[in-house]
């Protein structure tokens, strides 16, 4: 038995893609369990840079298995569109499976999506107005439409009279829109139907069987801890588990089914959308790390908000998650910093604050404590070995590890496959 979770520590956009791309050269099978195509993985792979939302990142290698959960916010169209892009670029998109009981991301979800982010004003989340809130909300109050509605079209026309007929009215009473017309939808979403037909299937038992014959499955975490709908900064947060333990529920795999677990974190720190961000820096030093670092939202090209790693938050993801070590990412977006900031700790009204608080308005309130690190100046780019690190860099790694609690595995100085340092040997 072999199975790897992969896990984002911080607000998302830690890297998970290059990550899950490396680890799945070893991988059998990888295994999307929640999100959807809310989510914008990056993979370079042979100089070429793949944008990867619904698609588990295994896509590139020949053979794998390439697995969406039943615990997906499944966008057909977006499905859809990912797999002719992927065959136009030459990809072999052979083995993908998609599990019958995933929930359909519909067009009013994304109508919907952003009604109700335009009704909150100024106190809007900032969603991708993917329509993904609005899919597991109906999934939870038994509305929803799965891919096996979908695949039966008599059950698929009754399920989406019903539903259409709220939506709309939700949507032109209160939100004041056209709301949408049932004979279109039914007929687009059936052409969908029988294009995803041949890729949907029990994922469950396929899975189950995979795990009980030994394969090696890596399941790949979208958006993060940060963002998780209990553990994030609520309500400013997604509506999905990305931690690993929605991997039991969101792809059907018992807990005692996971052999280790991989936080990917930023070597420093972003988040895009609304809600608190303790580092965030909208100084110089935040500036200089967005522009560095291209921060600019993948799936919404949005600017992201920038700041110093926070190792608090960090730790509380180890906890959460029960991480055996972490791959920190984009180390290299540093080497031209002096100095370099680490958050140790909180404080909240002068006194050592412990843990992430629940409230806003402590959340608000709390100082980071940082420790100042030597930056080292120079590129680290080619890099293969971590002894080869420069001091000061290591010196910095070295804390991370200390104020986490977590062991290093991989350092990554750069988007590609190559440019990839390995510290632990047993991750598969
Ligand atoms: P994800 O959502 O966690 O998969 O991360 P994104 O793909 O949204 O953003 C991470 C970005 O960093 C992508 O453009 C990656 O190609 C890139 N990347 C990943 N690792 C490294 C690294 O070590 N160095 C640099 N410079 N870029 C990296
Ligand atoms: P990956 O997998 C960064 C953020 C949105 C918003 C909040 C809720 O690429 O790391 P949603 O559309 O999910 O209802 O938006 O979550 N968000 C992400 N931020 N990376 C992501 O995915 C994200 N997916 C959602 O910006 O703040
Ligand atoms: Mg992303």
């Amino acid at each position: 038995m072999s199975t790897v979770v992969i896990v984002g520590t911080q607000w998302g956009d830690e890297g998970k893609g290059k990550i899950v791309d490396y680890l799945a050269e070893k991988a059998e099978s990888v295994v999307r369990y929640q999100g959807g195509s809310n989510a914008g993985h990056t993979v370079m792979s042979g100089g070429k840079e793949y944008k990867l939302r619904l698609m588990p990142s295994g896509i590139l290698y020949k053979g794998t298995h390439n697995i969406i959960a039943n615990g997906v916010a499944f966008n057909p169209k977006v499905f859809l569109s990912e797999l002719e892009g992927l065959k136009k670029a030459g990809v072999d998109v052979g083995n993908i499976m998609i599990s019958d009981r995933a929930h359909v991301v519909m067009p009013y979800h994304a109508m919907m999506d952003e009604c109700m982010e335009l009704h909150k004003g100024k106190n809007k989340i900032g969603t991708t107005h993917n329509g993904i809130g609005p899919c597991y909300m109906d999934r939870d109050i038994r509305t929803g439409i799965r891919v096996c509605d979908l695949m039966e079209e008599d059950v698929f026309k009754k399920k989406l009279k019903t539903v259409l007929d709220t939506k709309n009215n939700v949507m032109k009473l209160l939100y004041k829109t056209d709301g949408l017309n049932y004979e279109d939808v039914l007929e687009t979403y059936l052409g969908y139907a029988e294009r995803i037909r041949p890729y949907v299937c029990d994922t469950i038992t396929l899975l189950n069987d995979e795990i009980n014959a030994g394969r090696r499955i890596l399941f790949e975490g979208a958006q993060a801890t940060m963002l998780d709908i209990d553990y994030g900064t609520y309500p400013y947060v997604t509506a999905s588990h990305p931690v690993s333990g929605g991997v039991t529920v969101g792809a059907g795999v018992a807990p005692k089914k996971i052999d280790k677990v991989v936080g990917v974190v930023k070597a420093y720190c972003t988040r895009v959308g609304e809600g608190p961000f303790p580092t965030e820096d909208l100084g110089k030093d935040g500036n200089k790390l967005r522009e560095t670092g291209h921060e600019y939202g993948t799936v919404t090209g949005r600017p992201r908000r920038t700041g110093w790693l926070d190792a608090c938050v960090v730790k509380y993801a180890g906890i959460l998650s029960g991480i055996d070590y972490m791959a920190i990412t984009r180390l290299d977006i540093l080497d031209d910093f002096d100095e370099i900031k680490l958050c140790v700790g909180y404080e909240y009204k002068g006194k050592k604050y412990e843990g992430i608080p629940a409230s806003l308005s402590v959340l608000a309130e709390i100082k980071p404590v940082y420790e100042t690190f030597k930056g080292w100046k120079t590129s680290i780019s080619k890099i293969r070995k971590y002894e080869d690190l420069p001091e000061e860099a290591k010196a910095y790694l070295k804390r991370i590890e200390e104020v986490t609690n977590i062991k290093l595995g991989i350092v990554s100085v750069g988007p590609d496959r190559e440019e990839t340092i390995i510290i632990a040997n047993d991750i598969f």
